[in-house]
């Protein structure tokens, strides 16, 4: 899929329509036109198509990634006040995450001193991050104790991030109820919604429990995104807004978003990260440099630290450039005529800026096959982002959750690095192996850890 939408590029040029099943999809490929359309004009390109299956997974349009409008821009912003509330930016959320770093570190080195030396980073960053979107959204971390609950919530977000590009999801989407008619629709339905149930149960449950412990007169800040909405939703009520775009539908579907959003980028991120590490030997060992001349011992790294840490900064941008995660981004809806190079596009194209072309575009990114942290530096060794590198998306739909992502990846990154030097498992079959679902994840890997202090 990743070579076709090169070749098409090469072929088609630009700006040109792919189907996607029945539907057409006006693809823009190139930075300058992607900065001149949705960032300049953000609000033609906001929109989201209606996808039929929404009814089924969230109750209608209901959430951030696929609403709209006034509902839209209501939670989107709302989830961003929350987030900043919680300490984006200072150092509460910083601190939730480095309480998963901090536990990651030690649950290895715990492997490592029980004898093991063949170690699954990968599960265990997964476990991590899992536990930082779930303290953020229910309020409680997983960790250990907890891992068979992660792993079945996880389950469940990699079904349905996996399910949006099968022909018979898209096709369906036309109308799942109608379709749920005919051979082959039926079945597949059937699983669907089974597994749609047992998701929608889990967080529903969630939420029955925290409204019957919040006491809603208290004046108490919210500690998870739960409380935080359940304590605007009845402070609205108490004020007469009936109209209101914060009902219970609304909360589910935004809690499986912000999980099905949050979790599998970041750590497949991070997992792609410890996988060029071994590839690469040359950058974990000047990663290993740095840090050892500015940090210089086992103490945990922060966010003070960041303005220092060059080339760490440098090998995330590299590893989000490279890993190229999204294969096809997220579909937006044009809200009104408009031109793009004097072709008409009319109000509902489908339209998006195809972030994976861009970061793999040798006119940004020379030699754009070949890993090189070093991009990313100047000439006096400081890191600097070009606005090229757009892994999160640009524009009014830009990544709701690029704060806390930058964060975790920046902690994570420092922090492992900073700890254990990372080897090539002895089992290489697959190593490397990018498998495409919604997101390209490494075929599953374990490698050889040595502590480094
Ligand atoms: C490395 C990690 C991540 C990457 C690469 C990433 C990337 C993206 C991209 C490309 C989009 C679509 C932009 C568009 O529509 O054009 C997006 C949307 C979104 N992301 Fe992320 N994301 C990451 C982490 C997160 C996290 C941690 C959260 C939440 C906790 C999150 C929540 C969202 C939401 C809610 C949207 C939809 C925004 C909207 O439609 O208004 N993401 N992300």
């Amino acid at each position: 899929m990743e070579t076709q939408f090169q070749k098409w590029k090469k072929q088609y040029g630009d700006l040109h329509t792919i189907w996607f099943g029945d539907m057409p999809i006006v693809t823009l490929h190139d930075a300058p036109t992607i900065l001149e359309t949705f960032l300049k004009d953000g609000e033609t390109y906001a929109g989201r198509p209606y996808f039929k299956w929404d009814d089924i997974i969230r109750n209608g349009r209901n959430g951030v990634i696929f609403t709209e409008g006034e509902r839209w821009r209501e939670n989107r912003r709302f989830a961003l006040h929350v987030f900043r509330n919680f300490g984006l930016g200072k150092n509460l959320m910083q601190e939730r995450v480095l309480v998963e770093v901090t536990s990651l570190i030690t649950d290895i080195k715990d492997e490592i001193l029980g004898g093991k030396n063949e170690v699954s980073v990968q599960n265990a960053i997964d476990l991590a991050v899992g536990s930082i979107i779930n303290s953020l959204t229910l309020g409680y971390r997983y960790g250990k104790e907890k891992r068979e609950e992660f792993e079945k919530v996880k389950k469940f977000a990699q079904y349905m991030i996996a399910q949006v590009g099968k022909p018979v999801y898209r096709v369906m989407d036309n109308g799942p109820e109608f379709y749920k008619n005919f051979p082959i629709c039926n079945s597949y339905y059937k699983n669907f919604t089974t597994e749609v149930e047992k998701v929608k149960n889990y967080f529903l449950d969630h939420i029955k429990e925290h409204r019957k412990v919040i006491d809603f007169e208290s004046e108490e800040e919210p500690t998870d995104f739960v409380e935080a909405f359940l304590r605007h939703q009845y402070k609205q009520k108490a004020e007469g807004i009936t109209d209101n775009n914060f009902d219970d539908d609304q909360l589910y579907a935004t809690i499986l978003d912000l999980w099905i959003a949050g979790q599998e980028t970041t750590s497949n991120t991070l997992a792609w990260m410890c996988v060029y590490l071994f590839q690469y030997p040359q950058v974990q060992q000047k990663l290993h440099h740095e840090l050892d001349k500015v940090i210089g011992s086992d103490r945990i790294i922060t966010l003070d630290d960041k303005n220092s840490l060059n080339y760490v900064n440098a090998v995330v941008a590299e590893t989000q450039r490279f890993c190229n995660m999204i294969p096809i981004n997220v579909f937006h809806r044009v809200t009104k005529d408009t031109k793009i190079h004097g072709y008409q596009i009319p109000t509902d194209t489908t339209i998006t800026h195809q972030v994976s072309s861009v970061l793999m575009d040798e006119r940004y990114f020379p030699e754009p096959e070949k890993f090189k942290p070093e991009r990313f530096l100047d000439k006096n060794g400081k890191f600097f982002q070009p606005p090229e590198l757009m892994p999160f998306g640009i524009g009014k739909r830009a990544c709701l959750g690029e704060g806390l992502a930058r964060l975790e990846l920046y902690l994570f990154a420092a922090n492992m690095a900073n700890h254990f030097k990372l080897d090539y498992p002895s089992e290489m079959t697959d190593f490397g192996k990018r498998l495409i679902g919604g997101t390209i994840v490494p075929a599953p890997f374990l490698c050889k850890i040595q502590n480094r202090f």
